[in-house]
């Protein structure tokens, strides 16, 4: 892997973004690189859209690696931890965002098959990653801060997308008690709740392109539209840092009103 050699005892922030290669993830990365000097390493299972990513961000700045990881791996999760680790010396802050959908349908049509690859990714996937970077920071001893990507999904009945939202629902759930139980090592453990956020995935949801989401959106959200990538990393970025020191097992809604109804 490319660059910076000898980072050992650096006072600067490591960032992990898990499903830093698109959407929510990419801004995440985008946002710290442009607001402070952390070092920035995002993930993703597509080598080719990593190192893209990894490309264009580097003209931001050049504290950006890509590295190739799949959440369904423990293998791969551990050691995606202990390479950061052992190369910038240290992890501060994860923002866990990988995730997928699944196509829209009731869930007496949903498969087996489809069930247990929504689970291994956007559940199990979430829950192997907290558990390296917890490992690490306690071992590091100097706290952390961890930020999973749930959905307003997670908090509410969503038809025809009943997966995806057990999904999420349990997300809420492993935030909470591991937030209760490592905060006392210092590690704040929350979630950023998005409603729609214009990244591939929504697109590939809705089904339509990108100009007519607006449209769309004006009839369901009291905002009138759906979120950028930015506004979301805005909450992600606020809660890693130590103006929310005393926010822990929160989930930071960031929908424009679409829980609210309409
Ligand atoms: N967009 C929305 O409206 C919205 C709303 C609420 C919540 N969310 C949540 O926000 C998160 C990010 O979604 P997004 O909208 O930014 O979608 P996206 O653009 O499709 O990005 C998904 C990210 O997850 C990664 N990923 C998927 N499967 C993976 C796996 N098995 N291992 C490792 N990485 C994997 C993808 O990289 P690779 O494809 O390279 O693996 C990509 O980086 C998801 O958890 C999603 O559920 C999105």
């Amino acid at each position: 892997m490319k660059k910076f050699e000898n980072l050992k005892n650096l006072d600067k922030s490591i960032v992990l973004i898990i499903g830093g290669n698109s959407g929510i993830g990419k801004g995440v990365a985008e946002l710290f690189l442009k607001k402070d000097d952390s070092f920035v390493v995002i993930t993703g299972r597509n080598y080719q859209k990593g190192i893209e990513v990894q490309n264009e961000l580097s003209e931001i700045s050049d504290r950006i690696e890509f590295v190739q990881l799949d959440v369904k791996q423990s293998d791969n999760v551990k050691e995606v931890v202990k390479y950061v680790t052992e190369k910038y010396g240290k992890l501060d802050i994860c923002c866990n965002c990988a995730g997928i959908e699944h196509r829209f349908a009731s869930m007496i049509e949903l498969s087996e098959e489809e069930f247990d690859e929504i689970i291994s990714v956007n559940l199990k996937g979430v829950w192997l990653c907290m558990k390296y970077q917890i490992k690490q920071m306690m071992r590091q001893k100097q706290g952390g801060a961890i930020i999973n990507i749930s959905s307003v999904s997670g908090q509410k009945s969503t038809p025809n997308g009943a997966v995806y939202s057990s999904s999420k629902h349990g997300v809420e759930g492993l935030t909470k008690t591991a937030a209760n139980e490592y905060a006392r090592f210092g590690i704040r453990i929350n979630n950023v709740t998005p409603g729609l956020v214009k990244t591939p995935m929504a697109h590939r949801v809705l089904g339509i392109s990108e100009d007519s989401t607006d449209e769309l959106c004006n009839k369901y959200i009291p905002s009138g539209r759906m979120a950028s990538p930015e506004e979301v990393a805005n909450a992600v970025y606020w809660l890693s840092s130590q103006d929310a020191s005393y926010i822990i097992g929160h989930s930071l809604i960031v929908d424009g009103g679409l829980s609210l109804g309409r």
